[in-house]
C-alpha cells in the first residue's frame, strides 16, 4: 500500500470542493447528459440489475449508487469505498440502506469475484501514483466475477489548472487493465467551456458537444476478455 500517495490524496481533497459548480447550468447540463448515457449504456447490459451487486470505488458523496438503485439494484446490493472519511460519513447520512466503507482502494476486503459491476468515476486520473493506480487496478480485477463489467468515466484530457490530476488516455486504461476489452466513446464538454454557456447552456451545449475534441472525457465499458 501506498500511503504517502495516500495522503497526497486526502490533503489534495480536503482544500478542494468543487462547491462553485452547484447551481451553474453549464456543469448541471454536463452531469445530465452523463447520467442519460450512463442509463442507456445499463438498459443494454446482458445482465439483470435486480440481481447484481455493484462497488462504487472511490464513490465520493455516493451519489452515482443512487443512480444505479434507481435503475433497478436492490439497496443491498450497493457498495461505496473511498479514501476520504468525510465523503464516507455524508454518503451513509444521505443513503443509509446502501453500504459505504472507508478504505484504500489498494487492498479492499472483499471476496474475490465478488460484483457483478465496478464503477470507477473520475478516480484514476486522481491517482498520481503508477503503483498505487496498478494496486487499485488489481484490486477491481479480483473483486469482478467472471464476465463482470467495469462501467468507466473519466477525464482524457490533462488539466492545465490542477496538477493533481493526470488524464486518462486509453493506452493508459489499456495498459492498466490488460485483459479487458474497451468499449468508450468520449462525452462532457469541456468543462471550463461549459461553466460559462450559462443562460445560453441548453442551446449551445448540444451543438459544441458535437464537436469530438472539445469532448474531455469518457464514458462506457471495460469488459473482461478472458
Ligand atoms: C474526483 S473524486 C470522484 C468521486 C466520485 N467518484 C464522483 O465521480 O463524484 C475521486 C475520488 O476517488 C477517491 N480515491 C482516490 N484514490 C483512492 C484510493 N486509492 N482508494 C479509495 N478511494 C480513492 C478520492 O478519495 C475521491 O473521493
Amino acid at each position: 500500500m501506498n500511503s504517502e500517495e495516500a495522503d497526497r490524496i486526502k490533503a489534495f481533497y480536503k482544500s478542494w470542493e468543487p462547491t462553485y459548480d452547484r447551481g451553474n447550468p453549464g456543469f448541471l447540463k454536463l452531469l445530465d447528459e452523463r447520467d442519460a448515457r450512463l442509463k442507456s449504456l445499463l438498459s443494454g447490459l446482458p445482465v439483470a440489475l435486480a440481481r447484481c451487486r455493484v462497488l462504487d470505488l472511490g464513490c465520493g458523496y455516493g451519489s452515482l449508487l443512487d443512480l444505479f438503485h434507481q435503475q433497478g439494484v436492490p439497496a443491498d446490493g450497493l457498495f461505496g469505498i473511498d479514501l476520504l472519511p468525510n465523503r464516507i460519513e455524508t454518503a451513509r447520512m444521505r443513503y443509509p440502506n446502501f453500504t459505504f466503507k472507508e478504505a484504500n482502494a489498494e487492498d479492499i476486503d472483499f471476496p474475490d469475484k465478488w460484483f457483478d459491476i465496478v464503477t470507477v468515476f473520475t478516480v484514476f486520473s486522481s491517482i498520481l501514483d503508477r503503483g498505487m493506480a496498478e494496486n487499485v487496478a488489481r484490486s477491481i480485477v479480483r473483486v469482478l466475477a467472471s464476465g463482470g463489467i467495469i462501467v468507466w468515466y473519466d477525464m482524457r484530457y490533462p488539466n492545465p489548472w490542477n496538477r493533481n490530476i493526470r488524464p486518462m488516455t486509453k493506452h493508459r486504461i489499456r495498459e492498466l487493465f490488460p485483459s479487458f476489452e474497451l468499449q468508450l466513446k468520449s462525452l462532457t464538454l469541456l468543462p471550463p467551456l461549459a461553466r460559462h454557456l450559462g443562460h445560453r447552456t441548453d442551446s449551445i451545449y448540444p451543438l459544441l458537444a458535437t464537436v469530438p475534441i472539445l469532448r474531455s472525457h469518457y464514458l462506457g465499458l471495460l469488459r473482461s476478455t478472458m
